[in-house]
């Protein structure tokens, strides 16, 4: 198994994609290969007496679980710890709640509205904090999606990140989403084109554009109101659900200004011959996306999903390895 201390030095947070180079990505997707190929065979465990809280103040299937099953596999101690359980529901700082768990635990994975929450809890603790989804980012789905795609297009031993060099990704739907944006910095982080279709009043916030700027990638995508114009030439169609964890009361207005963006078997077909679908679940059949298309054979919303953890493991462990 290679040894990540050679790439990682510094104690590091994860809250978006740039929050690694891309050598210390490839680092990552090395390791996670090495973890996935040798699950159940006793790995390393870099994690071993340590406890890693996990605060969310979200629902969550695959993030949550996905974190659990990996930081105990990795030896350590998940302590799941849902918002309103805590004082930080009923009012106690950010910066307070970052201080007093430093003293506790080893590191925190954390899942929230406001990405400045998570900015907060990194600045204010001493422990490296894990960006599991805020409502601007979700940098753990897209290192987890852009593996399962080097692994699909990679030679056998050969480079994973060089694999996605060059290739295009539409993203068709909400494209102001957090997963949306998410895939933006990763597009340009990767080397890859992105090209984004939804309809006009559903940007990004501002406040990822000026992100965006400081990662060094302004203006790195195409927008088009077309969905047909996005999926041309693509590589893989992306889509998220129209309704965000948050977002509900806005429910029946995107629905209805969504639903010509919808992926449809006409609209994958619209995609190169041998194009992939992904999805980062949870998906709404018939909404944001057909049956069909799910169930289509280049869909591969599952491997998606798998990934999560041992991409996840490898983050882990290059922030263990970095202290
Ligand atoms: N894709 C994803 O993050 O799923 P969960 O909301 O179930 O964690
Ligand atoms: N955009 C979705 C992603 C869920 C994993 C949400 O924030 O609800």
């Amino acid at each position: 198994m290679a040894d990540l201390t050679a790439s990682f030095h510094f104690m590091k947070h994860f809250l978006q994609e740039t929050d690694f180079t891309l050598r210390e990505a490839a680092a990552v997707f090395a390791h996670a290969q090495e973890l996935k190929h040798t699950r159940g065979r006793g790995g390393p465990q870099p994690l071993a007496g340590q406890t890693w809280a996990m605060i969310f103040s979200k629902s969550s299937t695959r993030t949550r679980v996905s974190f659990e099953v990996g930081i105990h596999e990795l030896g350590g101690n998940p302590l799941f710890l849902s918002r309103g359980d805590i004082q930080l529901g009923r009012g106690e700082t950010v910066a307070d709640t970052a201080r007093v768990l430093s003293r506790f635990v080893h590191g925190l994975v954390v899942r929230t509205f406001d990405h400045a929450e998570v900015q907060g809890l990194a600045d204010a603790g001493t422990i490296p904090v894990i960006n599991a989804l805020t409502d601007l980012l979700h940098p753990c789905q897209i290192y987890a999606d852009a593996f399962t795609l080097a692994e699909r297009w990679a030679a056998p031993g050969g480079d994973l990140l060089a694999a996605l060099r060059g290739r295009k990704i539409a993203f068709v739907g909400d494209r102001g989403c957090n997963v949306a944006n998410s895939w933006i910095m990763g597009a340009n982080l990767f080397g890859m084109k992105i090209s984004l279709a939804g309809p006009p009043g559903f940007d990004a916030a501002p406040e990822f554009d000026a992100l965006l700027a400081r990662s060094g990638f302004a203006g790195g995508y195409e927008f088009t109101t077309d969905a047909y114009a996005a999926v041309r030439d693509a590589d893989v169609v992306y889509t998220d659900v129209w309704v965000s964890m948050g977002k509900e009361e806005e429910t029946a207005e995107r629905i209805r200004v969504m639903t010509p963006f919808a992926v449809t078997p006409e609209l994958f077909a619209a995609a190169k011959p041998d194009a992939l679908f992904m999805h980062c679940l949870p998906a709404h059949p018939g909404q944001e996306v057909a049956q069909a298309v799910l169930d289509n054979p280049r869909s591969i919303i599952f491997d998606q999903a798998e990934n999560r953890l041992h991409v996840q493991k490898a983050i882990l462990s290059a922030l263990a390895a970095a202290r």
